[in-house]
């Protein structure tokens, strides 16, 4: 059992909370950083000591593979062989994306051990863009292993408070950055040759979008035989970001039928009448993502804590509605769907 402290990073605040953020990394120990996703939960992804805390931790199966996070393109040699038929490639989405939230899964280098791949050839591999997290890592020097920082299967913490209420106790270190710019995990491609144009599928859905990557290659859907080998794809589980209050997601208004005595809570995306589910019931409480007309960014960076304040209100049932399945809304909607599933 750990006393849990949160140390905020702002301003002048800053030089401190990295320092102690790299004295724990350096350490062998864990700390919870923020990223322009999701907060992670940070270890030194060359130390397996350090590593098998993360998985013990989280209560993750050992099965499931960390994300590692370089603090610079110089540093992708040490944790991944880069293919020379996908080089351009690779150097091309770093350029357009590095800083940021896009996770390329490539062969891993000899030194990166199989606890951080769950024993795959592949490392998944990104830089991101925050800029605590940055520092830490330039200050740090190596390579970090960082899953999202809540328990295995549940709902992803995109603050500090929500890190606390998944793993409160069980770390020593908490670095408060405030909200997660993007609010969804990063996206996770991995890269093949095609005769043009490089061939991207898309393994996990994200803040860079299927129309972002278009731009540099082309995009098809993971092949149902690649879908079925688990540990190749992210997010395997079917169920995963689930709250404990059962979510349910109705494609129409109609298709909802409730319960007589039972609690039901709306997370809508607009929450405007004429798109239907607002009036449909007497719900007991309404989260709306984004008010307005409706901004895909704004749901997005709403949605973890929007899922986990509906979890906290006591209710029978949530209720969601899907929103439009473009852009990031692909991103939203595949969360959904995994918090609903069973
Ligand atoms: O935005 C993010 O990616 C956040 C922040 C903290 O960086 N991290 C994150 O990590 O979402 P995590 O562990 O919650 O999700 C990582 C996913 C897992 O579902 C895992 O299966 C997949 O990445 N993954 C890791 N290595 C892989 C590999 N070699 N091949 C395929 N998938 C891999
Ligand atoms: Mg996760």
């Amino acid at each position: 059992m750990h006393e849990t402290r949160i140390i905020q990073a702002e301003d002048e605040e800053m030089a401190e909370a990295v320092h102690q953020a790299v004295a724990l990394l350096a350490a062998g120990e864990l700390v919870a950083l923020p990223t322009e996703t999701v907060y992670g939960l940070a270890a030194d992804a060359f130390n397996d000591e350090a590593v098998a805390k993360i998985f013990a931790v989280k209560e993750r199966p050992s099965f499931d593979p960390l994300i590692v996070h370089i603090a610079a393109n110089r540093d992708l040699k040490k944790v991944a062989i880069v293919p020379p038929e996908i080089e351009e490639a690779v150097a091309a989405l770093s350029a357009a994306f590095w800083p940021g939230p896009l996770t390329i899964v490539l062969p891993k280098a000899p030194g990166v051990s199989d606890l951080v791949t769950a024993g795959l050839p592949t490392v998944a591999v990104r830089m991101s863009a925050n800029p605590i997290f940055r520092r830490v890592g330039k200050e740090f020097g190596k390579p970090i292993a960082a899953p999202s920082a809540n328990r295995f299967g549940r709902i992803s913490p995109t603050s500090a408070s929500a890190v606390m209420k998944e793993l409160g106790g069980r770390i020593s270190l908490i670095i408060d950055g405030g909200a997660c710019r993007d609010g969804l995990e990063s996206t996770i491609i991995r890269i093949e040759p095609g005769e043009k144009r490089p061939v991207f599928q898309i393994l996990r859905a994200g803040p860079i979008s299927k129309e972002d990557l278009q731009k540099h290659g082309k995009v098809v859907k993971v092949r149902e035989r690649d879908a079925a080998s688990k540990p190749e794809v992210p997010g395997q589980l079917p169920s995963h970001y689930a709250p404990t209050t059962p979510l349910l997601i109705f494609d129409k208004p109609e298709d909802f039928h409730p319960e007589a005595g039972k609690r039901y809570g709306l997370i809508s995306y607009r929450s405007w009448t004429k798109d239907g589910y607002i009036t449909l019931h007497d719900w007991e409480k309404v989260e709306t993502l984004s008010s307005g007309s409706g901004k895909l960014v704004e749901a997005a960076v709403r949605f973890f804590h929007v899922l986990r304040t509906m979890d906290e209100a006591e209710l029978d049932f949530i209720v969601a509605e899907p929103v439009a399945d473009t852009g990031l809304g692909v991103a939203i909607n595949e969360r959904l769907r995994r918090a609903a599933a069973k």
